[in-house]
């Protein structure tokens, strides 16, 4: 099929649009619809209405009753690195807890690298990602933590990706340990004029065990004045300052949000930061899951990422963090799904993905099974038939 032609797909179970219309109307909120058709044409979704009424196409798709979703926007993960940590993980399911240290063991082996070696890597993972329906990945550095290394991972991550964030502030590395202010005005001077031309993002591990408030703030000022946009490692391991300093920069995200004040809930209530919940960090680490209800009954946005990274949760898998965020974290199903495309979305300041209203990215996601509620209700089962980029079929087939 050329980009020219016109794709019906008809016998729709369940068309979840998000465009807000058919449920309760808020712009944007999750959506619906029973029996229905899309049509994609231009890369684009170019209609959506009832089965009985969709028009001609040049090609024809049966969806013989199953699901179509828009296609989960990640909007968190680490993909640039070599090495594994198994043993880190083993040892942490025998009872040892997470710290932030362990990453600078992958820090080791990304430097010894090839750019041929993280390449492989990175593309492994990308292809991983969309053959279980990630249409639109964000993709980090900060496994680099040299001018050079740091520079090459954000390179690398943009082959594949326009989502690209520089975290040259994962933490200090060895070699600045007695002088974390020097490497902060690294990362905020050289590093940073080398990196920002294949960035869109600066992020920064606002933790105890990696940067500080200030630290923090230093560091998304600088990027935002080299014309990157702010989001934030904030509150994983434990209360902290990370959701405030996140309001306080006017960044797109605060992720993770595991322990929250009050306070905290608030800010992200009270501003447009979206809580980006990362249920595979708690399931690998064994720590407590997000309270995502606090944050969806208080009126929060929340979206799903998987954190796909070699140390807190190596998965790639975004059904599994919808599965784990219905069973653990009290969202329903619709919230999940929403999140974990539309919340990504909103999370990335897309409006082009995360929906199927008409005009939107044909990204899009064929379910074997008839609908979104199958993606908790049959965790860990492959379940994705065909995926659309673009208006593209990019992985799985259709009859
Ligand atoms: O999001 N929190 C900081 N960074 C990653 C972990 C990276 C690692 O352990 O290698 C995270 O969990
Ligand atoms: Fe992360």
């Amino acid at each position: 099929m050329s980009d020219a032609e016109s794709t019906l797909i008809t016998g729709i179970g369940e068309l979840v649009s998000n465009d807000g219309e058919p449920n309760d109307g808020k712009p944007g909120s999750f959506a619906a619809m029973t029996d229905a058709a899309l049509v994609i044409a231009g890369g684009k979704v170019a209609w959506t209405g009832p089965a009985s009424r969709a028009p001609a196409a040049d090609n024809v798709v049966d969806a013989a009753g199953r699901a179509v979703l828009p296609g989960f926007a990640d909007s968190h993960a680490h993909l640039v690195f070599a090495g594994e940590r198994s043993a880190e993980f083993a040892a942490r399911m025998a009872g040892r807890p997470y710290r932030a240290g362990g990453i600078l063991g992958t820090v080791e082996a990304t430097r010894a690298a090839s750019d041929a070696a993280l390449r492989a890597n990175l593309r492994r993972l990308a292809a991983e990602m969309l053959r279980q329906g990630t249409t639109t990945f964000e993709c980090k550095s900060g496994y680099g933590l040299t001018v050079p290394d740091e520079a090459r991972g954000l390179a690398l991550a943009a082959e594949v990706t326009p989502e690209v964030t520089y975290l040259g502030a994962h933490v200090v590395p060895p070699e600045f340990a007695a002088d974390p202010a020097g490497y902060v005005d690294l990362v905020c001077g050289p590093m940073l004029d080398a990196c920002a031309p294949s960035a869109r993002w600066v992020d920064v591990f606002c933790e105890d065990g990696a940067f500080g408030a200030d630290e923090a703030a230093a560091v998304l000022a600088a990027g935002q004045a080299a014309g990157l946009h702010a989001r934030v490692h904030a509150n994983q391991l434990g209360p902290g300052p990370g959701v405030r300093v996140a309001a306080e920069a006017g960044a797109a995200s605060a992720d993770h949000c595991t322990f929250l004040t009050d306070d905290d809930v608030d800010a992200l209530v009270s501003t447009p930061v979206v809580a980006t919940l990362l249920p595979g960090v708690e399931f690998s680490c064994r720590q407590p899951f997000p309270r995502a209800r606090r944050l969806l009954d208080a009126g929060a946005v929340v979206a799903l990422a998987t954190d796909c990274n070699p140390g807190s949760s190596f998965t790639s898998s975004m059904p599994f963090c919808i599965a784990l965020a219905v069973r653990e974290m009290g969202m329903t199903t619709e919230e999940a799904v929403w999140a974990a495309t539309a919340g990504g979305a909103r999370a990335l300041r897309r409006t082009d993905i995360g929906h199927l209203g008409v005009g939107a990215r044909a990204d899009l996601i064929l379910l074997d099974a008839p609908s979104h509620t199958y993606l908790a209700y049959r965790p860990a089962v492959p379940q994705i038939a065909a995926v659309w980029q673009a208006g593209s079929l990019v992985a799985g087939a259709v009859p």
